[in-house]
C-alpha cells in the first residue's frame, strides 16, 4: 500500500511503500503526480534505480528534458545527467580535499528563462559521510506567510531573473561553484527577462513568491534603491527557519521537486569525499512569464541554443 507522510520539517513529504523500479499501475502514479503537487517536494526512500529505471519512473510526470548545455550527460541515457563530485569517470583528483566544493546558492534551475522546467529529480548513488546536502525552500508558503499589506504591494511588480547577475554574485563569493556548465553558458545565451514577481502555480493556481538569490537582480517598476531593499527584504524572509529543509541523503534515496514551485541550494561536499547523484528533468511545457527587455538579443540566444540542443542531441 503506497502512502504519503508529510515531513516533519519546513516542507515535504515521504512516500511509502513504493518500489520505483517496477512497473507502476495507472492509479499509483496519479497519486503520485497529485502528491507532488499538494507538497512540492516528495522523497523516497531504501530504491536502487539503474539509470533506465530511473527515466521510466520520471516519465510518469511528464516528458524529459535533455540538459541543453549540461557536460555531464550520460553518454548512453542522454535524459539522465550523473552528478559526480569526482567528475563523470570518478576518478577527477579533488583540488582542494578539505575544502567544501559544489556549493550552489539558492535558485530554481533555468529561473532566468520563459519556460523552466517543470521538476527535478535525484537519486543518491554514492554519498559522502558528511555534507552533500540539498536545501529546499517552498516558494507557495514564503508568499502565504507574507503580511497581506506586502502581498498588495508586490503582486504586479515585474522581477528581472538574470544570469548575468548569478554570474557576479559567483565571481564575488568563490565558495560558490562556477563549473564547466557555467562557462559553456554565456551571458549573450540568456539575455535578463522580466517575470512576475508573485507568479501562480500554472498546474494549482497557487500563488509563489518568485524570488530567488541566485537570479533575481532588480524589480523593473521601483527605482533601484527602493528596489533593492524589498528585494532583499523577499530574499531574506525566503530563507527565515520556519521554511528552510535540508535533506540529508540516505544512499537509495529519489528525491523530486516540483520546479515552479520550490527553490533549492546544493551545501556542497568535501573534496576528498565523492558524491555520485543521477539526475533526470521532466521537461515544462508552461511559460512562466519573462517580459522581452531586449527582444534582439532573446532572438539571438534562442538560435543558439536550438543549435546546441541539436548539437547535443546529435552525439
Ligand atoms: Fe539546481
Amino acid at each position: 500500500m503506497v502512502d504519503c507522510v508529510r515531513l516533519a520539517g519546513a516542507c515535504g513529504a515521504e512516500v511509502r511503500g513504493l518500489d520505483a523500479s517496477r512497473p507502476i499501475e495507472a492509479a499509483t502514479a496519479d497519486l503520485l503526480r497529485g502528491w507532488l503537487l499538494e507538497h512540492g517536494l516528495i522523497i523516497i526512500r531504501d530504491q536502487d534505480l539503474s539509470k533506465q529505471q530511473q527515466v521510466e519512473f520520471s516519465r510518469l510526470f511528464g516528458s524529459l528534458a535533455i540538459h541543453p548545455l549540461a557536460h555531464q550527460v550520460d553518454d548512453e541515457v542522454p535524459e539522465l545527467l550523473v552528478l559526480d563530485s569526482h567528475g563523470k569517470s570518478g576518478t577527477m583528483e579533488p583540488e582542494n580535499p578539505e575544502e567544501l566544493a559544489g556549493k550552489i546558492d539558492w535558485h530554481t534551475d533555468l529561473g532566468y528563462v520563459v519556460k523552466p522546467n517543470y521538476a527535478g529529480v535525484l537519486h543518491g548513488k554514492i554519498l559522502p559521510p558528511e555534507d552533500g546536502l540539498t536545501g529546499f525552500v517552498d516558494r507557495q508558503a514564503t508568499f502565504d506567510a507574507l503580511p497581506e499589506g506586502i502581498k498588495a504591494q508586490i503582486d504586479g511588480l515585474t522581477v528581472v531573473q538574470s544570469w548575468r547577475h548569478s554570474q557576479e554574485s559567483i565571481s564575488k563569493n568563490p565558495a560558490f561553484r562556477s563549473d564547466e556548465g557555467a562557462k559553456v553558458m554565456s551571458l549573450d545565451l540568456f539575455p535578463d527577462l522580466g517575470f512576475p514577481l508573485v507568479v501562480s502555480h500554472p498546474m494549482t493556481g497557487r500563488k509563489i513568491l518568485n524570488v530567488s538569490h541566485m537570479w533575481s537582480s532588480r524589480i523593473v517598476e521601483l527605482p533601484d534603491e527602493e528596489g533593492a531593499a524589498l528585494l532583499k527584504q523577499l530574499l531574506d524572509h525566503s530563507l527565515e527557519e520556519r521554511f528552510v529543509y535540508w535533506h540529508s541523503y540516505r544512499l537509495g534515496d529519489v528525491v523530486l521537486w516540483d520546479n515552479y514551485r520550490m527553490m533549492h541550494a546544493a551545501g556542497g561536499t568535501l573534496g576528498k569525499y565523492r558524491r555520485q547523484m543521477y539526475r533526470t528533468t521532466i521537461d515544462g511545457d508552461c511559460e512562466l512569464g519573462g517580459l522581452p527587455i531586449d527582444r534582439e538579443a532573446i532572438a539571438g540566444a534562442q538560435e543558439r541554443i536550438a543549435a546546441l540542443r541539436a548539437e547535443m542531441v546529435g552525439r
